[in-house]
């Protein structure tokens, strides 16, 4: 008979591939791995869903400035949020895109759900909004109406929009958060999702006409699905609703950062309580990576990209680094410094040199085998310890604190590298020797098992070396090495070289330079700029600006408005007119004086425009 396993499943965030992933995802995505790898050592059956979430207006501009189509740039993008994964050792079982057919259907399925309870209408919208976010903000949210997280302007959206009556399930939502203490995990969090929940709820707006880059409704297909009410729904998809196989894992625990705790738990709370779908077990709010005390920003060159830190050191000790350094639920500091000193004073200092001397003295003096030993008082207590890390590590981690699992298990570590230096196995006699390295070569089995969670790669080498194959949660915490098993002295770590790593720095910045260098821009610089000719189709003087134009040019297809300054230079309306033009499409979108730029008209020095020699294809690419 196969034995009945539990089941867990976990999720992260699905992220957004407007651009490529930062140190935030590759930190939920890590946190996350660990807990997952964890509850397959205490022998769960896992399933661990990650992915990217495709739809809505901001991956549309992003495709927009990109020049691509919305759905070849999201394939493209998608791919380096996966790419991270393999890099991380991200250990998946499904990696869930919302361009995909299974995810359309269970999105369907979860809005018919809802219709069916009479908890769609139709009505108005007129709120601000915050596109990098895809959320709306009330005026007590974002009273100077800027994001408050983004710091950016938010937009006015007046617009035609089908409502879910999110406001009916307050009551039930607040009373499910008094009562499920580990529903919204920590406690902090839990408290400020309680305190927005006391001011009064509203219906929230699930439809958009504003743009087409969406799941159209089935109803109504002018209007396509608000990009949250899509996205949320990824955690069912991936779990084959709305078939029945998906009750095998629901409900979930959802591992999410700060900023989008409401969304987990209050929207995607109410549409789970209006579908008659059970809440998620758990939704565990992370903090932020932050570098030098503050968000990571692109502006002050802070974004740090963790696909250069894996290569820089390794994937073993980035993930090291992060779940040691950052409490579990806070914000925390990235540096390169700290993740040096912790690395080299903790997991190499503690572990992987002890590692190294029991294995090597193994090698050297007992014929590479485990020697067999007697017990005496300092092992009965190293066994002792051997227990007591395993359950507390079990307690931390029933509570997501993976930062102090982590230390608990460091510390066995700690105690067992003091026990070999008190033993000085190499002025012993052979049989305390033995002694010695039996009890070692055994605690280290144990701390190896416990780290597999942290930093696979290495853990992975060290089992082999211990000549483990298989383990079961019951027996990591006893001396299951026999003696005579067959082992081999490895180097688990490299210590990291401080002088030889800014070494590699001086290099790449030396490339850097010599690439970037004032005179020269790369070809690959000039390969991004999107530039395309159009058709002036109308020219209007803007409302309020004497120099400017307000003139919509058609680039193939789709037609912008640019914001140009050539009435000012003597052009009139007549000589634009049907004129064909260069236009700079994936020039970041700007208002100017009230109005949208979509791009720029290139001219020369002098004003004078820039158009083709002879007629060409509106749309046709310039090289
Ligand atoms: N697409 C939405 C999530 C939809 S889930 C149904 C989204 N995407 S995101 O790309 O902006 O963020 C993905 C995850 O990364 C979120 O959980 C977010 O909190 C997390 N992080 C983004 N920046 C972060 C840090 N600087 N630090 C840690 N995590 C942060 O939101």
């Amino acid at each position: 008979m196969i034995p009945f396993k539990k089941t867990f499943f976990i999720s992260t965030a699905i992220d957004y591939p407007s651009s490529k992933p930062h140190l935030g995802h590759a930190y939920e995505k890590i946190s996350t791995d660990i807990i997952a790898r964890f509850r397959r050592l205490q022998g769960f059956d896992v399933h661990f869903s990650t992915g990217t979430d495709e739809h809505g207006i901001k991956m549309q501009r992003s495709a927009g400035r990109a020049g691509k189509a919305p759905q070849q740039f999201v394939d493209e993008m998608s791919l380096h949020f996966k790419e991270l994964c393999e890099r991380l050792g991200i250990s998946y079982d499904d990696f869930i895109r919302t361009t995909e057919q299974r995810h359309t259907k269970a999105v369907l399925a979860i809005y018919k759900a809802v219709k069916k309870r009479g908890d769609i209408y139709k009505g108005t919208y007129t709120g601000n909004y915050c596109v990098e976010c895809e959320t709306f903000y009330t005026e007590t949210e974002a009273p100077d109406r800027q994001c408050p997280t983004h710091k950016k302007n938010l937009e006015e959206v007046k617009e035609e929009s089908y409502f879910f009556r999110m406001g009916r399930y307050q009551k039930r939502l607040v009373a499910h958060i008094k009562k499920n203490k580990d529903f919204i995990v920590p406690e902090s969090r839990r408290n400020e999702i309680l305190s927005r929940l006391e001011e009064p709820l509203h219906d929230l707006s699930i439809s958009r006409t504003t743009f087409k880059w969406g799941i159209p409704l089935p109803d109504d297909k002018r209007h396509v699905m608000y990009v949250w009410f899509d996205a949320l729904v990824n955690y069912l998809s991936s779990i084959g609703y709305p078939e029945k196989r998906y009750k095998k894992y629901w409900p979930a625990v959802h591992v999410i950062g700060k900023d989008i705790a409401w969304h987990h738990t209050v929207i995607w709370g109410s549409i789970l309580l209006s579908a008659g779908i059970p809440l998620p077990k758990t939704v565990l709010v992370h903090g932020f990576v932050n570098v030098g005390g503050e968000k990571m920003s692109k502006s002050r060159g802070t974004v740090i990209d963790p696909v250069h830190i894996k290569k820089k050191y390794s994937s073993d000790y980035l993930r090291f680094f992060l779940a040691r350094e950052i409490p579990f639920g806070e914000d925390g500091d990235f540096s390169e410094d700290a993740l040096i000193d912790r690395v080299n004073n903790e997991l190499i200092a503690n572990y992987g040199n002890l590692f190294y001397r029991a294995t090597h003295f193994a090698k050297a003096n007992f014929g590479g085998a485990v020697p067999s030993a007697k017990h005496g008082n300092d092992e009965r207590y190293i066994a002792q310890l051997m227990k007591k890390t395993k359950k507390n590590a079990e307690k931390h981690m029933e509570q997501y604190r993976i930062d102090l699992a982590l230390k608990e298990i460091l510390s066995l570590a700690g105690e067992v590298n003091k026990y070999f230096q008190k033993k000085k196995p190499w002025d012993a006699d052979k049989k305390d020797a033995a002694t010695c390295i039996y009890t070692s070569l055994n605690a280290l089995r144990t701390i190896t098992l416990l780290l597999q969670p942290y930093v696979p790669e290495a853990a992975s080498k060290a089992l082999k070396a211990l000549g483990v194959k298989s383990s079961k949660w019951s027996d990591i915490d006893i001396f299951a090495l026999k003696p005579g098993t067959n082992i081999d002295a490895v180097i688990l770590f490299k210590k990291i070289d401080e002088e030889e790593i800014s070494r590699k720095d001086e290099l790449s910045e030396t490339q850097s330079v010599l690439s970037k260098g004032g005179k020269y821009v790369k070809f690959e610089d000039f390969q991004r700029m999107d530039m395309r000719i159009g058709t002036v189709l109308d020219v209007k003087d803007h409302p309020n600006a004497d120099k400017l134009f307000l003139v919509k040019v058609d680039i193939g297809g789709e037609v912008r408005q640019l914001v140009v300054g050539l009435k000012g230079i003597g052009y009139t309306k007549e000589q634009l007119l049907g004129k064909q033009v260069v236009v700079l499409t994936n020039l970041e979108p700007a208002k100017l004086r009230g109005e949208v730029s979509e791009g720029m008209l290139l001219a020369c020095d002098d004003g004078t425009l820039l158009t083709p020699e002879k007629k060409v294809k509106d749309g046709i690419k310039i090289r």
